[in-house]
């Protein structure tokens, strides 16, 4: 039983951001934000949504909802929060009762491609799931409900929740693994995998012309949508052997394939559209080289955008900022990129 309350509470909670190594691409038909395949991402703890939920009883008939990003109202935002939480109303029937004013924050870009609603919607869940009163924050049963929550806000949200490595989806040979909620990385990770880090290549920060939703929705029709699952669920199950394994060189090319196959998807969809920009190109290009130069431990992987994520062994940490500095800055837009550490889950700050 949740607390009954009478006046405003108020929470913050700091959630990562993530960055798929297999991709998320295509819903089930038939449930609510179910993967057509599983995915597994990494956390990114430096690239977080901060938000603070305040609830008070609600007033009127209709709950009251406002959203303010960075300090000022983002009305257009309140449409998608009202989905969410109309989607969560019977795992969290308080929510319903509630007047709810929320502001939030990130260290990046919103619509860069970089996962913001995974942080923003993991951060929401996070605040409402504990205003709830009903688990002990920090259980393991707190960041199930938690991770089952913000899948109804944004599918990759929900990976959001786990330190290093984050699982969603059903596969025989992850245990625990659900279509439900995601699952923390359930192996040990190699030494030679275990401390990456992230320099994300801020190709374009404008807002996508196709959002993730409605390409996830263009796979219903596509001519390969099965299969896309198919080799999904094929490289999880190898891409869950070689970080137990550290075989760095096949890490490599299953991350870059999957992102380039995530691209090829959007590329060959009714109607096709494109995301990846010539700049992108261009640095994939200049990171090839490089590799096959020095073969420093890196790879590169995208999200649903232009931006190139450049995921490296921290042990290069130096060589890599002067090869991003030196040639690949004149590629990123107003020669910005964010690093992040593979880390860190989420933070509740009061
Ligand atoms: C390409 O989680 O943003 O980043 O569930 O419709 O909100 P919705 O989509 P979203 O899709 C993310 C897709 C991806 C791959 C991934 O993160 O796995």
């Amino acid at each position: 039983m949740s607390k009954i309350q009478t006046e405003t509470q108020s929470v913050t909670y700091r959630c990562p951001s993530n960055i798929a190594l297999v991709k998320y691409w295509g819903k089930k038909e038939g449930g609510v934000q179910l993967p057509a395949n599983p995915s597994i991402s990494w956390t990114l703890n430096d690239l977080f949504a901060e938000t603070t939920v305040f609830a008070s009883p609600k007033k009127e008939e209709n709950q009251k909802v406002e959203f303010f990003l960075d300090g000022k109202p983002k009305p257009s935002f309140e449409p998608k929060i009202h989905t969410f939480l109309q989607r969560i109303s019977s795992i969290v029937p308080v929510v319903s009762q509630w007047d709810l004013r929320i502001e939030s924050k990130n260290t990046f870009p919103h619509g860069a491609g970089i996962a913001s609603s995974a942080a923003g919607f993991g951060a929401l869940a996070l605040c409402l799931v504990d205003l709830e009163g009903v688990l002990q924050p920090s259980s393991p049963e707190f960041y199930q409900k938690v991770s089952i929550c913000a899948r109804l806000g944004s599918g990759s949200a929900c990976r959001s929740m786990f330190e290093g490595a984050g699982i969603w989806g059903e596969l025989n040979s992850i245990p625990g693994s659900s279509d439900e909620y995601a699952i923390s990385f359930p192996f040990e990770i190699h030494s030679r995998l275990k401390n990456w880090k992230d320099a994300v290549l801020i190709v374009d920060d404008g807002e996508k012309k196709v959002s993730s939703t409605q390409g996830h929705d263009l796979l219903k029709t596509h001519a390969y949508a099965n299969a896309r699952f198919e080799q999904a669920n094929k490289n999880l199950t190898e891409l869950s052997e070689v970080l137990q394994n550290g075989n760095v060189e096949r890490f490599v090319e299953l991350v870059e394939s999957e992102a380039l196959q995530l691209h090829a998807m959007m590329m060959s969809s009714i109607p096709y559209y494109l995301l990846i920009r010539p700049n992108t190109l261009a640095i994939i290009e200049k990171i090839w080289a490089k590799r096959e130069e020095t073969q420093w431990e890196m790879a590169f992987t995208l999200d649903a955008g232009a931006n190139v994520h450049l995921l490296y062994n921290s042990q290069q940490e130096d060589d890599v900022m002067n090869f991003i500095n030196a040639e690949l800055l004149p590629y990123c837009k107003n020669q910005l990129y964010l690093c992040s550490a593979i880390g860190g889950g989420p933070q509740k700050l009061n």
